[in-house]
Parts: structure tokens; C-alpha cells; sequence
């Protein structure tokens, strides 16, 4: 079974898949759900989510659907702990590079190791936390992850919460009956 987050949609079964399922199956690529990624989900499952509204949005606007989707499973192609390496920037004595501007990076050197990565895939991989970041995106499907990247952050973080508010309000509602 693979879902986005807010979608019931079987992505396996949907056209999307062909253009991300060599990129779904590495090994690699599995390896980042072993990665705790905005407090309440994994690495993997975020960049399946930015992966999927990114398709969404450029199919929709007649963009590069494919590179847009390809880029969106990669984007966050690192396996280091944010926390960790901020914890360390902060103690460093040394000018270390903001996790915001050094992920992009990481993430392009090792989707190039494993992909051929286009232009455009480039551009969004490495432009992806602008305003955060200097650069600019060259591309408009660079403009759709900066806005998806963080809608589904904040997604994935209230998720949970609402969840549980939910579960909440049902128990109220049984004890009340
Ligand atoms: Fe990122
Ligand atoms: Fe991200």
C-alpha cells in the first residue's frame, strides 16, 4: 500500500507511478524510513507526499509532471538527524552551513549517484527551501515544491493532533450519550 497524506488514492495503481516506481523501489530510497521527518512521520512518506501533490499540481498547470514528481522523491534525499546536525552547528566553533541550505545539496549529490537527474529536477531539488534559501527557482515546478513542501509539513505535523482531537471528541460524545 503506498498513500499520500489526505489522499485514499492507491498510488501504486494511479499513472503517477510510472514515472517515480524505479525511484520508489530502491533500496536506497526505502532506506528513508528509518528517518523521523517532521516529528510524526518518516522521510520517506513525506517525500512520497511532496512527490504526489507536485505531480497533482503540474499535470493540472500542463508542467513537467514527471520531473516534478521524480524531484519531489528526492528532494530530501539525506540521511543525517536534522536535529542532530543543527545541535552541532549550534556548538561548532566552526562556520557550518544551515541545515536549510546544506540538505538540498546532499540530497542532489546522492539522487545524481543513484539517477540520471534533469535540469528541471535539479532546479527544484536544489531550489526547494526558497524564500529560506538565497536562489531562486529557474523553474516554475520550483515555485510548486517551495509552496507543496510546506503545505505538507504543516500536514503532516497536524495530522496527529487531529487525530487525536477527534478521538477526543468521540470519547466525549459516547460518555455524554
Ligand atoms: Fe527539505
Ligand atoms: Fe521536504
Amino acid at each position: 500500500m503506498l498513500h499520500a497524506i489526505g489522499s485514499k488514492k492507491e498510488l501504486t495503481e494511479l499513472e503517477y507511478y510510472v514515472y517515480v516506481a524505479d525511484i520508489l523501489e530502491n533500496e536506497l530510497v526505502q532506506g528513508l524510513k528509518n528517518y523521523r521527518h517532521h516529528i510524526s512521520t518518516n522521510r520517506f512518506q513525506h517525500c512520497v507526499n511532496v512527490s504526489y501533490y507536485n505531480y497533482l499540481i503540474c499535470r493540472f498547470f500542463h508542467l513537467d509532471a514527471a520531473s516534478a514528481a521524480r524531484a519531489g522523491l528526492l528532494h530530501d534525499l539525506y540521511y543525517y538527524d536534522t536535529k542532530t546536525y543543527r545541535k552541532v552547528r549550534r556548538r561548532s566553533s566552526e562556520a557550518i552551513q544551515s541545515h536549510n541550505a546544506h540538505h538540498p545539496n546532499v540530497a542532489l549529490n546522492n539522487a545524481c549517484a543513484l539517477f540520471a537527474v534533469n535540469a528541471v529536477e535539479e532546479d527544484i531539488i536544489t531550489k526547494h527551501m526558497w524564500p529560506l534559501t538565497k536562489a531562486r527557482p529557474q523553474y516554475k515546478e520550483g515555485y510548486v515544491i517551495v509552496v507543496v513542501d510546506k503545505y505538507c509539513a504543516a500536514l503532516e505535523v497536524l495530522a496527529p493532533k487531529m487525530r487525536m482531537a477527534m478521538q477526543k471528541l468521540r470519547r466525549l460524545k459516547k460518555q455524554a450519550a
